[in-house]
């Protein structure tokens, strides 16, 4: 039996990786470059610093730490400036229904995600009562595809990893779940995340009959 749910933030609790990806874009641009969305697939779920480091590499570009530093202190601006404007409806498709039915079933609930902005975000959506655990870009060292976050989500609710379920649209978020012996539930295409254990197209198939069954260990 499955005792406790990993949610990642962005991009499948609320609706801000379309914002990561729109501000790394504003920077790439000033830097003479622009970013696909296949490479962005190589951004998701990584911490800010090492998407940085993999931005740079595409553009080619060797800067000092003091130079990464404005470009990191820019990209976040950017960001909190479309985070500002965020409301309950950037909240994705079911997720409120899925809370709702994990706290009625006492389901253990925690995020795992690389987010430094991730405790703002909740608070901003008005679903942070909901999480039993927060494990965020602010206490997480090794960024995915280590297993780190959601070990310390595991942790911090009293679970075995064996009894996690992680929900991730990032391959390398799936890769950490893998890694850390979790089930894996991919949000998005099936070329992207081919490593989880399940695949839906987005969260609003994420119904309670499907986590019901997996729950139950019944898929
Ligand atoms: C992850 C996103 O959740 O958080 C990444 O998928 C992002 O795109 C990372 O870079 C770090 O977020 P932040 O808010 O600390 O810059
Ligand atoms: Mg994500």
């Amino acid at each position: 039996m499955f005792k406790a749910v990993i949610f990642d933030l962005d991009g499948v609790i609320v609706d801000t990786a379309k914002y990561h990806f729109e501000a790394w874009n504003e920077l790439a641009k000033k830097l003479g470059f622009e970013i696909t969305t296949h490479q962005n697939e190589q951004l998701k779920g990584v911490s800010r610093i090492k998407s940085l480091d993999i931005i740079l590499e595409w553009g080619h570009i060797d800067l000092t730490q003091e130079q990464k530093d404005i470009l990191l202190i820019q990209k976040n601006k950017t960001y909190l400036e479309f985070i500002n404007r965020l409301d309950k409806s950037d909240i994705l498709p079911e997720i409120v229904n899925v809370l709702n039915y994990l706290k009625s079933n006492n389901t253990a609930i925690a995020l795992g995600s690389a987010s430094k902005n991730a405790l703002p975000i909740l608070e901003k959506l008005g679903i942070k009562s909901l999480f039993d655990a927060i494990v965020d870009g602010t206490v997480v060292e090794k960024a995915k595809p280590n297993p780190e976050v959601f070990l310390k989500a595991a942790n911090k609710l009293g679970v075995a990893p064996k009894d996690c379920i992680v929900i991730e649209d990032a391959r390398a978020g799936v890769e950490a779940a893998n890694s850390a012996k979790m089930l894996s539930v991919g949000i998005g295409s099936k070329e992207v995340l081919s490593n989880a254990n399940y695949i839906l197209e987005d969260t609003s198939k994420l119904s309670e009959k499907f986590l019901d069954s997996l729950l139950k260990n019944e898929k």
